[in-house]
């Protein structure tokens, strides 16, 4: 199907000129959530400003939200601040989001440098409703609205051809761009009351692990961003599974909640690098595929026998923790079902990273569908470049 152009510079495309602007809803004091970071209130106690912070050096606030029905004025607050050119930290059912107004440019770019993520590396747009892709995409390919009837909204992440008018820093400079319709309240409702398609990567500092909660975002991004969003954990835990229908057949370009026999049942085989298909240029891999990705401080060690190996390493004189089922040594609990294990995963390595360990072992689970997603996820967390 070929979707009607929408005017280009229509309304929705408006970028007024960036302001502060007054509101009186109220920054909860977080510092009691805070791990290991030192922060310093504004005169009026309600700001936070990291002493750390070197780059933007901006006041980072946070806002609470309720993650099921959120305040009407918080969620105009923010809506404003996209509006003018500002990023605001969101939470979505997968990982918190850092979002910018995808049809300013500027704005975008300023995702780039508080993240510190190579220009290469294009961001997904996200919709309130699945009608406004065509906002952003110059086609929807029958597998995308096959896709996007099953799982939207929902984890999954669409890339097509972009329309024209969609900035270069939002694809790279590609020809296409990804989309994806979000499942969680807030996200939806600060996308509807803002009015524009949000560009938004992963709310943390590049190749660092995605945030699941709040103090995630603010430990990595404090100072850099203007708002965050703090709606809560995120139920999903890993980010969206990422799919390419510009060929004849789906690629799978990121692992994630959808798994391959999900998408497979509803557009047949699926293309996946295991099955040795020719990358078809740098945009199309999805450069955000790099080895080291989502990875803690600390270095990560997969194992089959996380037991073994954590006695070897402390043996070898290292603070040692594993992660798995059921070990012997000293080691963090995660569920053996393939979607707990997906949320509560990076809030455990988050946690462990601040614990001060030497090495963070963790039990490879089985090699089937279910588990491809925790498995690309742990690989990257424990590759060293
Ligand atoms: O769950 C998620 O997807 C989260 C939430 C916030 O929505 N977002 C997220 O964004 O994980 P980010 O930027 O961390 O990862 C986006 C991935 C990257 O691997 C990027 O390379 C790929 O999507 N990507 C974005 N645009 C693309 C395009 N036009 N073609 C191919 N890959 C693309
Ligand atoms: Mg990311």
């Amino acid at each position: 199907m070929e979707l009607q152009t929408a005017t280009e510079g229509g309304p929705s495309c408006e970028t007024p000129k960036r302001r502060r602007n007054d509101n009186s809803v109220t920054p909860i004091d977080i510092k009691d959530k805070l791990i290991g970071h030192t922060v310093g209130a504004e005169p009026n106690g309600l700001s936070l400003r990291s002493s750390t912070a070197t780059h933007a050096d901006m006041n980072t606030e946070i806002l609470r939200v309720d993650p099921t029905v959120p305040e009407p004025a918080i969620i105009a607050k923010a809506a404003d601040y996209l509006r003018t050119g500002r990023l605001v930290a969101f939470p979505t059912e997968t990982v918190y989001g850092l979002g910018a107004n995808a049809l300013d440019p500027e704005a975008v770019r300023s995702i780039f440098a508080a993240k510190g993520r190579p220009a290469s590396n294009p961001v997904i747009v996200h919709v309130a409703e699945p009608s406004q892709v065509v906002n952003v995409a110059a086609q929807w390919p029958e597998t995308a609205a096959q896709l996007a009837a099953k799982f939207w909204p929902g984890p999954l992440t669409i890339v097509v051809p972009k329309k024209h008018g969609v900035p270069d820093e939002v694809t790279a400079g590609g020809p296409t761009v990804a989309v994806r319709c979000p499942n969680h309240v807030v996200a939806r409702e600060l996308i509807r009351v803002a009015g524009v398609p949000i560009a938004a990567p992963s709310a943390n500092r590049s190749t660092e692990l995605s945030p699941t909660r709040a103090e995630h975002v603010f430990k990595s991004l404090n100072g850099r961003i203007d708002l965050i969003l703090d709606g809560g954990p995120c139920a999903g835990g890993i980010e969206s599974t990422v799919v390419d229908v510009t060929g004849p057949v789906v690629r799978l370009l990121r692992h994630g909640l959808i798994t391959v026999p999900m998408l497979e049942e509803v557009v047949g085989l699926v293309d996946l690098p295991s099955r040795g298909y020719e990358p078809l240029g740098s945009v199309a891999r999805s450069p955000g595929q790099m080895a080291k990705h989502y990875s803690p401080r600390t270095p990560v060690v997969l194992a089959q026998d996380a037991d073994a190996e954590h006695q070897r390493l402390r043996d070898a004189g290292f603070r040692v923790i594993s992660v798995g089922f059921d070990l012997i040594w000293d080691y963090r609990f995660i569920s053996n079902d393939p979607a707990e294990y997906a949320t509560d995963l990076y809030a455990i390595l988050h946690e462990l990273d601040e614990a001060g360990f030497d090495r963070i072992v963790i039990e490879l689970p089985p090699d089937t569908p279910e588990w491809a997603a925790v498995r690309d996820r742990l690989t990257r967390a424990a590759a060293m470049s």
